[in-house]
Formats: structure tokens, sequence, C-alpha cells
């Protein structure tokens, strides 16, 4: 395992088995993820990137390979955002009800539980309308509450599987800003799948690049962009251009 990592993956393989068809979908993938560090997995739709988070936080069980976390002492406290964020919300409670629930089953009673998502949501400044059950709610706002449910205990490990997808423009440069601050304040180590190459850049410390399946790692891009505070500040940096440029080159000939 190397230095400061808090989760190693060395040679991992997945397969799916359907009918007759047997699909590797990971082939030896081989990471360490640093503490206090953001990673993103970029790759195309049906890559893995799914299949690797899952794994990751221990979903789903891998063919073969190893998986180590730094302290194996104590389990990873993990905050979860998954891809189809619909599924994970209940229905039968409000808004406010469904992203305290990670507090609720430690057993914080009510208020405390209210208080501590509107702290969250005042200092990522987002409205919502938090006595709202999820039918009464948009797309966009019911992924609100999946995104920020993953977040709210500022877990040691925050993986989440295309968090912002369904955020208007605003909202998203407001969210991925906050969001780099509140990282490196709580001091969180985390894992996104992002389809979105700007946010991707300028979130992220390194950018690791699947490719079709069988899944390798065709590319991993470290950035060490000044990290700004606004978004629009590096839209003209060079080196954001030009990592930018790789990306795009990379994608299409996935
Ligand atoms: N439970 C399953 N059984 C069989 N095949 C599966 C299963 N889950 C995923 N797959 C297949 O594995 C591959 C990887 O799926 P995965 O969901 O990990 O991709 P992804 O990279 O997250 O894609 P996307 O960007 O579209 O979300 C796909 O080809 C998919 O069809
Ligand atoms: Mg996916």
């Amino acid at each position: 395992m190397a230095e400061h990592s808090i989760i190693s993956l060395r040679s991992i393989s997945k397969s799916y088995d359907v009918g007759k068809m047997h699909q590797t979908v990971l082939d030896n993938i081989t990471l360490d993820f640093k503490k206090r560090t953001i990673t993103t997995i970029f790759g195309p739709n049906g890559s893995g990137k799914t299949t690797l988070l899952n794994i990751i936080a221990g979903i789903l069980k891998y063919d073969s390979g190893t998986m180590t976390f730094s302290n194996s002492s104590t389990p990873l406290n993990i905050g979860f955002a998954f891809q189809d964020y619909y599924s994970t919300i209940l229905p039968w409670y409000r808004a406010i009800d469904n992203i305290s629930l990670p507090l609720r089953i430690r057993g914080i009673g009510e208020n405390e539980r209210n208080d501590k998502v509107k702290a969250l949501l005042r200092r990522f400044d987002v409205e919502l309308p938090l006595s709202k059950y999820p039918y009464q709610l948009s797309g966009g706002q019911n992924q609100m509450i999946s995104t920020f449910r993953a977040i709210l205990t500022k877990p040691d490990l925050l993986v989440m599987d295309e968090p912002t997808k369904s955020f208007d423009y605003n909202m998203k440069l407001r969210f991925t800003e906050n969001l780099l601050q509140f990282l490196s304040d709580n001091k969180m180590t985390t894992i996104i799948v992002s389809h979105d190459i700007d946010e991707s850049i300028f979130l992220s410390d390194r950018i690791v690049v699947l490719s079709n399946i069988p899944s390798r790692i065709l590319e991993v891009i470290h950035i060490n962009l000044l990290k700004s505070k606004e978004y629009k500040d590096i839209l003209d940096d060079t080196d954001f251009r030009r990592i930018k440029e790789t990306l795009i080159r990379l994608s299409s000939g996935y």
C-alpha cells in the first residue's frame, strides 16, 4: 500500500455473466487513492465507472485482485451519492428528512438533524423547499437531496457518481466552487465520476481516464492548477486548456 493512501486497488478485475454471455468489465485496475485528494473517474458510457465505485464502497464483489484500506481496524465512514439517485430517496420522507437520514440512523434528534441540514445548504448557498416530499420536487432538486445527503456527515471517503448531472448550469458552478472549499476544510478524500470535463479539471487533483470495456486505465492526468476559488478564473488558464484538449482527444478515441 502506497504511503498516505486511504485505499489501494491492485489488479482488480470484474466480469458479469448474463445468460451465456461473459463480459469482462474491469481489467486489472491498479490505483491508489491518497488521503485528502479529489480523484475524478472519466470514461465512456458502460466502461465500468459505477462498477468500480460500487466495488470501492463494498456494495459489489470483485473477481480477483486486492483492495486494501488504510485504517483496517476501524471501518471507513463512506458517503455515497448514487448515479440512480431516485432509487435511494424515500418517497414518504420530506426533503429535509431524506437529507438527514444518515443522522437519524445514528440516533440524532430531529432539531439537531434539521439544523445540520440547514447549515449545510446555507454553506452551499442553496435553497431547497425542505418540507416538500420527493414527488413534489423537480429532478434536479431530488438529486440535491442525494448529493447533500452524501456530504452531510463529512465522511472520510466521499464517493459520488455524477452528482451534479441534473443541476442547472449556475447551480453546478456554485456547488462545485463550494464543494472544493468544503472538502479541503473537512480534510475529506473524494472520488467522483463525471462526464463534465470543465468541472472535472476544476475540482480534481487527478483524472483517471478509463477505456472502453474490458476497461483499463488509459491515462492518469495530474492537475496542478492553482486552486482558484472561482471557476471563471481558470477558464483561460493555459494548463486548463491543455488538459481539456487532452481529455477531448482521449474521449474521441476511447
Ligand atoms: N448487474 C449487471 N449485470 C450485467 N452487466 C452489468 C451489470 N451492471 C453493469 N453491467 C454492464 O457492465 C458495464 C459497465 O457498467 P457501469 O454501470 O459500471 O458503466 P459506467 O461506466 O458507469 O457507465 P455510465 O457512464 O453509462 O454510467 C456495462 O456494459 C453494463 O452493461
Ligand atoms: Mg455509471
